[in-house]
């Protein structure tokens, strides 16, 4: 059920799945009523797509820089159609500073209410074995969503009570 989100800017017009994408539709909207700009830099990908991006930051980085912040290809929640990255044309693109941004702010406070958690935050990186990415957020729907924001749950392992960061073997 990959769709393009409506209305929304989206560099790479890459879709999500249908409730993401309908989630994506509001957010976006709710932050322009409140005068902030997003737009989509990342999305679904597909295996080729994630394999070409972790084959050039392997190459630019070395593997254990690359597997800092990149996925290997099967790995990334971007192949699940419910993952996106946002910028808000600014000069903090897929950079820590974006945090710093007010719609990076905006995004990480108000995500909750439309289905979105902040998947990788800033002092989880232990747990979810990747670096903050203060652009990327994963739908997971308004109910956990909600119930993560309640509790103070930083990140989805603590919440499923899974093992911190396993490896790839
Ligand atoms: N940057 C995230 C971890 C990914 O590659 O899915
Ligand atoms: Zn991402």
């Amino acid at each position: 059920d990959l769709v393009p989100p409506a209305g929304v800017d989206n560099e790479f017009a890459q879709p999500l799945r249908d409730p993401a994408a309908r989630a994506v539709e509001e957010l976006v909207s709710a932050a322009a009523a409140d005068g902030v700009t997003l737009r989509i830099i990342s999305a679904y990908r597909d295996a080729a797509t994630q394999a070409a991006l972790y084959t050039n930051y392997v190459a630019r980085d070395g593997q254990a820089a690359a597997d800092t912040y990149s996925a290997r290809p099967g790995h990334s929640e971007h192949q699940t159609g419910l993952a996106v990255d946002f910028d808000d044309y600014g000069n903090c693109y897929l950079s820590t500073c974006f945090g710093e941004t007010a719609a990076g702010s905006w995004v990480r406070e108000r995500a909750h209410e439309f289905g979105f958690i902040l998947r990788y935050p800033l002092g989880s990186e232990e747990i979810t074995g990747f670096m903050y990415e203060p652009w990327h957020f994963r739908f997971i729907g308004v109910e956990i969503a909600g119930e993560m924001h309640e509790r103070g749950i930083a990140n989805l392992e603590d919440y499923f009570g899974l093992a911190a960061a396993p490896g790839y073997d």
